[in-house]
């Protein structure tokens, strides 16, 4: 039976001290047993989160996938290893639309995060245009076939996947559980294709995209969802405490 695993994202939100009484909230309430709880934070208040975290794993929320150069801006992986981040977000919706991530890019972080012992969460998911002409599956397996491209099954069971359609996403429409189903159980048939079906059932799918408090159980029931990446709601602390502590 695959543990649920439950990150929050804050994305540009969330400064030392903000994170600091976040973690004092929320840290010691979260040992569900059930779930691996996590949080992804935004560079600079990586190293409060793993210091003052105990049972919440800190993500990064981007990464280089070049180990240093000429990249101004940008944040290696030796520098997240320095300071005790064991996982990344990577392939956004938000980066690939605004900051110029590709399927390629993706790819590489994937493969640069794998061979140093890092975890990936690798995100996927439509446009509400792509969705509402039937292509979904389509255009998500597309990502996840790119995303997964050179990746051994060996390496590809330690990552996780994050669907996110991005209608979804800070607009309070969450996709039914079973549309979400439905998209996670696609995608698992399409990695079953990659690689087969004993590694395909060892994969991690996350739902992503107006995940509440008051949606989350009826999501998490679901036979091919293995967890959440939640946005807005994984910054409010009684929030985050019900989403990881909703069973
Ligand atoms: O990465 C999670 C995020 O994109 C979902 O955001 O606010 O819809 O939960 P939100």
């Amino acid at each position: 039976m695959r543990k649920k695993i439950i990150f929050g994202n804050w994305k540009m939100n969330g400064t030392n001290t903000e994170v600091k009484a976040f973690l004092k909230l929320v840290d010691k309430k979260v040992k569900n047993t059930d779930v691996v709880a996590g949080l992804g934070l935004p560079f600079t208040a990586l190293q409060t989160g793993v210091k003052k975290a105990k049972n919440v794993k800190i993500a990064a929320e981007n990464v280089h996938f070049h180990q240093n150069g000429a990249y101004t801006g940008e944040v290696s992986i030796a520098m997240l290893q320095e300071i005790g981040v064991g996982y990344v977000i990577i392939g956004h919706s938000e980066r690939r639309e605004m900051f110029n991530e590709t399927d390629q890019s993706v790819n590489a972080k994937a493969i640069a995060l794998l061979a140093n012992n890092m975890t990936p969460i690798i995100c996927c998911g439509e446009t509400l245009a792509t969705k509402e002409a039937g292509n979904t599956v389509k255009f998500v397996n597309a990502q996840i076939k790119a995303a997964y491209k050179t990746i051994s099954k060996e390496d590809a069971v330690k990552t996780i996947i994050a669907y996110e359609p991005i209608w979804a996403i800070g607009t309070g429409k969450t996709a039914t559980a079973q549309d979400a189903q439905d998209v996670c159980k696609a995608i698992r048939q399409n990695l079953a294709k990659i690689y087969d079906k004993p590694t395909a059932e060892q994969m991690i799918i996350q739902y992503g995209g107006s995940v509440k408090p008051a949606n989350i159980k009826e999501l998490m029931e679901q036979q091919d969802i293995d967890g959440a990446l939640v946005g807005g709601a994984s910054l409010v602390a009684e929030d985050y405490i019900a989403l990881i502590n909703y069973n």
